[in-house]
């Protein structure tokens, strides 16, 4: 029986060598005209949602700041919180061990989602509550990212999900099956930085499923000499 989930667009930036860390790509200037690149292709997508990993959240949006744990009056059992019911668009953090401190409930506008393993603390549960922050658990030490996405589109208003890195979590998506397009804005950089992650990186602890084929959809040349290349991953 195929399960319910949300169809899942990976749209991601890399060199021509499939690497992501902008920090290596030279000017500043450069680097900013490739994020409004990244943003403005977004927005070409109808979407209710968008998901990083742990360590892109830290970077770019949380600020890293930490989370204040509270101490809770009783044990906090492990079922899902609704931080705003109201909430018609989301950021959706995979956080396994509960590391992320938020200024408050939503990043840019769209409420914040936090995917946890059952070995989180309860004190990291009531921070979140207080905060009014979202959270699901999924897996008890490990994400299992089959059951986050299916309890995303059971619990939210999620039809379309925007998978935007790093290149972890989207090997782990890319892994268990669960992209359904992806989005590549190849940029006219060759970064050569060792061990640096590519757009794919399925972690040494999963078990690597075999390489994806993938269909081309649609090819564009835009401008700074950068291609929007979009891919599905069934044939039809
Ligand atoms: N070029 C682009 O389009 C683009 C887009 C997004 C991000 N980025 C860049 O990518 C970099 C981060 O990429 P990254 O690959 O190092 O990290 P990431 O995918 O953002 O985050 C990985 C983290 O997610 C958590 N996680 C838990 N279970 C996981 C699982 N099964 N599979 C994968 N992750 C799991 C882990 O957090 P714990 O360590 O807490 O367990 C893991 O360290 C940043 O520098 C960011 O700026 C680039």
């Amino acid at each position: 029986m195929n399960m319910k989930k949300p169809y899942v667009i990976c749209h991601m930036m890399s060199t021509v060598d499939g690497r992501i860390i902008s920090g290596n790509w030279g000017s500043q200037q450069l680097i900013d005209t490739y994020a409004g690149f990244f943003e403005k292709y977004h927005e070409t997508f109808e979407s209710q949602a968008w998901m990083c990993g742990r360590v892109t959240m830290e970077r770019d949006f949380s600020g890293g700041i930490q989370p204040q744990l509270i101490t809770p009056e009783q044990p906090i059992a492990r079922e899902p919180f609704i931080g705003n019911k109201d909430a018609a668009s989301f950021a959706v953090a995979i956080d396994a061990h509960g590391k992320l401190g938020w200024e408050k409930n939503e990043t840019g506008g769209d409420h914040i989602i936090e995917v946890l393993t059952e070995q989180v603390s309860d004190e990291y549960l009531q921070y979140l509550q207080q905060k009014g922050i979202s959270y699901i658990f999924a897996g008890r030490s490990d994400i299992d990212f089959k059951s986050a996405i299916s309890q995303l589109s059971d619990l939210f208003p999620i039809q379309t999900l925007m998978l935007e890195g790093g290149g972890h979590v989207n090997g782990s998506m890319l892994n268990e099956g669960l992209i359904d397009e992806l989005s590549l804005l190849l940029l006219p950089v060759a970064d050569g930085t060792p061990r640096s992650p590519t757009t794919f990186e399925v972690s040494e602890y999963l078990t690597k499923k075999p390489a994806t084929q993938l269909y081309l959809k649609e090819v564009k040349q835009l401008e700074n000499d950068v291609i929007w290349l979009k891919y599905k991953f069934e044939h039809n």
